[in-house]
């Protein structure tokens, strides 16, 4: 009775209702309690604060510059000047608005020789009123600077608070409702209800629908089917967890900073999901196509199924990042050729050729049980896929160090623009820049990277590049690795845990090392425009812990069913597609009162994730799931 998909029928349907309502409570509920738009100073944007500059020094001009603490190595940038007062013993006023989202430095300069002017170092708060009097100090010789708040900032990180407190409740809401279903005939009526009947069909396809093999070839005896039986949630729910955190980011996330990608170097939430989505595409392969060659599917079947998913996944990618499909007919000049279902289309055929290969059907293997390296046998018996993993790992590294890139200095990691003090402006991701910019050509690539405002970069560079997708196989095969994890120490629960544990730990260390634990400093910093070795280590240390708990709750304790994000998680491509072709249609935006609203842009974006659960539980319960 306390099969996998008993647990989620009722409650998930309680969770939809609940998640409705909170939808509905979301958009008031963020931005009525503290209008923003009221205390915002005309003309501000969102993450700015108003700064007025006094220049209170007589004969002499002020000129002020400011560098973000989180702009690696850059150089000052003019942020305003005040010339000197005309009247004596006023203060000449220049109002400018500054950043709010990361600490700034502030660097001043007179036009008088010989003074030492102080550089102030200060967070100002979004929305706030300060000035900046500048005027001589008690001795004349020492200029003295202080920053006087005349309005203080807005917390702009209240709606965070709100919408916890919302999905809270809604937790809550949805506890007392799994309880009340614990009443036997209240819970007998619902399942009868509700239940979705057939819940127990096969392992998932690699990108999260149950495939077409799944159903047609159901003639094969049981016994020789002993994964599929104990069908692994925990992959659902990964997958899922990692869709609805991407479709939250892609919608803007709030337009929070650490909702967003990462300007160049480090980790934010929206640098940690796409490689996650990599990864369980790898673990996914590993199961199904094993579960494929046991029940004797030829291996060229497979490999034409691959390559005929692979390119439908790149052409639909092609459609929905190309910005003018809705306009008129494609436009050729500067059609954007990658993209995030390009890369998973490529990685995937890589990886699933790579398995089709060198997989033999685990079954087989059991008489190695007496050889000295049976421990490492998950490994051991792959070494040439490993092989082929190591040499795509030292041509990346080759090509990004040593490719001779035209102005640029050998091995460059960095963002180029006003980054390195400016002395690389056009040199955007190095060697990965110049591959794509060559190969594809500059329009048809990513116009608008993360370090166009931060860095101010100027020339195209593309995130889901042609080398940074090396990487992204190599992402994968890890998962691949979490996979035959899965199938060599089936429903050995403490086997598959220390495994992914010992996973997480090694690729931990590695990180450690390239990064030196820090987020500029290191050999290779962690980089999701670059998609570096690092960026792909660390995200495989975390993604083998949260496998490990998601193991731990969903299949080995049935602690949670994975609801919500388990439905998304069965239909990821339609989640993905749609979230992309319908962005900006009604309910997914609609107008802002004001536009320059974190809390507005925390609940638009919120409702539109929540829809998206919403209609793939839907879809989950109608078993409608695209599958291709
Ligand atoms: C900022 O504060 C100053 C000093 O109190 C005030 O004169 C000015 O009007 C304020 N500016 C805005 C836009 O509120
Ligand atoms: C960078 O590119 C811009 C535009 O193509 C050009 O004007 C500029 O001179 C280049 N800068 C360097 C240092 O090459």
């Amino acid at each position: 009775m306390a099969g996998p998909g008993l647990g989620c029928g009722p409650s998930a349907t309680l969770w939809v209702a609940v998640t409705a309502l909170s939808a509905a409570l979301l958009a008031p509920g963020l931005t009525q309690p503290h209008d923003l738009s009221r205390r915002r100073p005309l003309g501000l944007k969102i993450d700015q604060a108003l700064l007025l500059v006094h220049n209170e020094l007589m004969h002499e001009n002020l000129t002020v510059s400011w560098l973000s603490d989180y702009c690696y190595q850059c150089l000052y940038q003019d942020l305003v000047s005040v010339p000197m007062s005309n009247t004596p013993g006023k203060s000449s006023i220049v109002a400018v608005a500054v950043d709010s989202q990361h600490p700034i430095t502030l660097h001043l300069n007179g036009t008088g020789a010989g003074r030492e002017f102080p550089r102030i170092h200060y967070h100002f708060g979004e929305f706030g009123n300060y000035s900046l009097v500048v005027n001589f100090g008690s001795g004349t010789k020492m200029i003295s600077c202080n920053i006087i708040i005349n309005e203080s900032p807005v917390n702009s990180h209240l709606p965070i608070l709100y919408a916890f407190l919302i999905y809270m409740g809604v937790l809550s809401i949805l506890t007392v409702g799994h309880v009340f279903m614990i009443i036997d005939p209240i819970r007998n009526w619902f399942y009868k209800k509700l239940h979705p009947g057939d819940t127990d069909h096969l392992i998932n396809s690699e990108l999260g629908s149950p495939t077409r093999a799944d159903s047609t070839s159901s003639n094969v005896p049981a016994t020789t089917w002993t994964v599929s039986q104990q069908r692994l949630r925990s992959l659902d729910i990964f997958r899922g967890l990692s869709l609805i955190i991407m479709v939250f980011v892609n919608y803007g996330g709030g337009k929070y900073w650490f909702f967003k990608h990462q300007s160049w170097n480090g980790l934010t939430l929206a640098d940690l999901v796409f490689p996650w989505f990599v990864f369980i595409m790898g673990t996914s392969i590993s199961l199904s196509l094993n579960s494929m060659l046991r029940r004797r599917c030829s291996k060229w079947k497979l490999l034409g199924k691959a390559l005929w998913r692979s390119f439908l996944l790149f052409l639909i990618g092609i459609v929905i990042v190309s910005p003018n499909y809705c306009l008129g007919p494609l436009s050729w000049d500067n059609l954007r050729i990658p993209g995030v279902l390009q890369r998973l289309g490529f990685t995937y055929l890589v990886v699933a050729v790579l398995e089709l290969v060198f997989a033999k059907a685990v079954a087989e293997n059991d008489t190695l049980l007496e050889t000295p390296y049976f421990a490492l046998r998950d490994i051991l018996l792959y070494w040439p896929q490993w092989v082929f993993i190591l040499t795509l790992e030292v041509t990346w590294l080759g090509l990004t160090f040593l490719l001779t890139v035209p102005g640029c200095p050998k091995g460059y990691l960095g963002p180029g623009g006003i980054g390195d003090f400016g002395k690389y402006p056009n040199c955007t991701g190095g060697a990965a820049g110049y591959i794509d910019r060559l190969l594809l050509g500059e329009k048809h690539i990513y116009q608008h990277p993360s370090s166009n405002a931060l860095y101010q970069t100027t020339v195209a560079y593309d995130p889901e590049g042609i080398l940074g997708t090396i990487n992204s196989i190599c992402m994968a095969f890890f998962g691949l690795q979490a996979g035959k994890i899965f199938l060599f120490y089936k429903d050995q629960h403490k086997q598959i845990m220390s495994r992914f544990f010992i996973w997480s730990v090694v690729m931990g260390i590695i990180s450690a090392i390239l990064t030196k634990c820090s987020k500029d400093e290191g050999y290779i910093p962690a980089n999701k425009n670059l998609w570096s070795i690092s960026y792909v280590t660390t995200l495989s240390c975390f993604a083998f812990l949260l496998l490990l708990l998601i193991y731990y709750l969903v299949d080995v304790k049935r602690w949670w069913s994975g609801a919500p994000f388990f439905y998304p998680g069965m239909n990821s491509i339609l989640v993905y597609v749609g979230h992309e072709v319908f962005e900006n249609y009604f309910p997914f935006k609609w107008k802002m009162k004001d536009s320059q609203s974190h809390g507005e842009h925390l609940a638009q974006n919120l409702v539109a994730t929540s829809i998206w659960v919403i209609i793939s539980y839907l879809l989950y319960r109608k078993r409608i799931f695209w599958k291709i």
